[in-house]
């Protein structure tokens, strides 16, 4: 059994985990924490998830354990598991769910490093100066991913059981960064999906299928095409813009030169979205993009704009919508983020297609979920459909 740790949005970590795994393997036990029946988990696979571990030990509710018990258990059986490894360990605890402080869980590192002692092994403790590592501190500290750096959670779970895990990595940060930066063509006009995000939608829209073929008719720079190539599978992108196709062709290229890619490219086309025809000789088995945006705004428009921009949105997205229906098989997934415009009150306001969804012809498969930062004015809505 693993856990993740999700991230800041749980309710799109979880999400991502169901379709990978299965709504019935999937456990949310806290806020921030899912239980995942699996033999095998990967943070690498995932974008929603911080850190994932196996589950070691667990102190059942029904005896409402405590730290303390959890401390004993490390410090008194744990230690063995450390032992046997010998050499030099370096160790870090992240408590999720508890309330405890940062010297409370060094406080057990240093129970474990005296008892170690005296086995002539020593133990490097990172320090805490939050009851959660962070991920970058996992990650810089290569926390989980071999014998003698490791990370333990300790996990309060809701109905007041206490899980410990080890972990077995913590998200790639410089991965993300190097396949969004370090790539030739970027353009923050266009507004450029973060490669997490576009392995989210990925995963929402094909789980763990083997083999398949996604088309991402926005593909504006082309981080979608680039995180389904990286899974393994082949792809299928076309834009308005031809500068945007020569920008994702070339993207491509450089990750095919730096990562070992298997996907094929089938087609990279100029095209609009509401009246191409993508499926002459190719079969499409999902759709995953990021529509059009309208324009960036830094502060909400005004009440006129902000209908303007949102009839414009509709018009393309809906006509969209209904250019590919009869392209597509049924039940075919398609995961799309679209735009949705925030106003000084917090509210949103939701593109009028969401309503229309059915008449459309696709079926909403969960309520829409929101992925956005706290200061943004257009956030990413995104919806999870099928074919009807
Ligand atoms: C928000 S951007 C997508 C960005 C992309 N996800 C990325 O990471 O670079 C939306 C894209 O939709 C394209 N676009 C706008 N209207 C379109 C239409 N009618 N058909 C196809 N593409 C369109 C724009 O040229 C732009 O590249």
């Amino acid at each position: 059994m693993f856990v993740a740790i999700l991230g800041r949005l749980p309710k799109l970590s979880i999400a991502e985990l169901e379709a990978i795994f299965g709504k019935s393997h999937v456990r949310a036990v806290s806020y921030g924490a899912a239980i995942v029946d699996t033999d095998e988990l990967s943070i690498d696979s995932l974008g929603g998830s911080l850190k994932c571990g196996k589950v070691i030990h667990t102190l059942p509710a029904d005896n409402r354990p405590t730290l303390e018990q959890a401390s004993h258990w490390i410090t008194h059986t744990y230690v063995n598991q450390l032992l046997a490894v010998g050499g030099k360990i370096t160790l870090g605890i992240s408590a999720y769910g508890l309330s405890t402080s940062p010297r409370q869980l060094q406080k057990i590192g240093l129970l474990l490093k005296t008892s170690m002692k005296k086995h002539n092994v020593s133990l490097r403790l990172i320090p805490n100066t939050t009851t959660e590592l962070s991920t970058a501190t996992s990650h810089n500290n290569k926390l989980g991913l071999s014998p003698k750096k490791r990370e333990l959670f300790i996990i309060k779970t809701d109905d007041g059981a206490i899980l410990i895990a080890e972990s077995n990595g913590a998200q790639n940060i410089t991965a993300y960064t190097r396949r969004d930066r370090n790539r030739p063509r970027r353009d923050a006009f266009v507004g450029m999906l973060p490669p997490k995000l576009a392995q989210i939608m990925v995963n929402l829209a094909v789980g763990n299928t083997a083999k398949t073929t996604i088309l991402d008719p926005f593909c504006g720079t082309g981080t979608v095409l680039q995180e389904a190539l990286l899974k393994g599978y082949d792809v299928c992108g076309s834009d308005l813009s031809q500068k945007m196709i020569d920008y994702t062709t070339e993207n491509i290229a450089w990750l095919q030169n730096k990562y070992r890619i298997t996907g094929t490219v089938h087609s990279l086309t100029q095209a609009d979205a509401m009246t191409h025809q993508w499926t002459e000789g190719q079969q499409l088995d999902a759709v995953v993009c990021e529509t059009y945006l309208g324009q960036p705004f830094s502060a909400p428009p005004s009440s006129k704009k902000l209908h303007e921009v949102t009839g414009n949105c509709n018009h393309i997205i809906a006509n969209f919508l209904r250019n590919i229906h009869d392209q597509l098989a049924p039940n075919t997934t398609l995961c799309i983020a679209v735009p949705a415009w925030r106003d000084t009150s917090r509210n949103l306001t939701h593109l009028p297609l969401i309503k229309d969804l059915e008449k459309l012809g696709y079926i909403l498969q969960q309520p829409p979920l929101i992925y956005s930062r706290s200061d943004q004015v257009v956030v990413r809505e995104i919806l999870l459909l099928k074919t009807a």
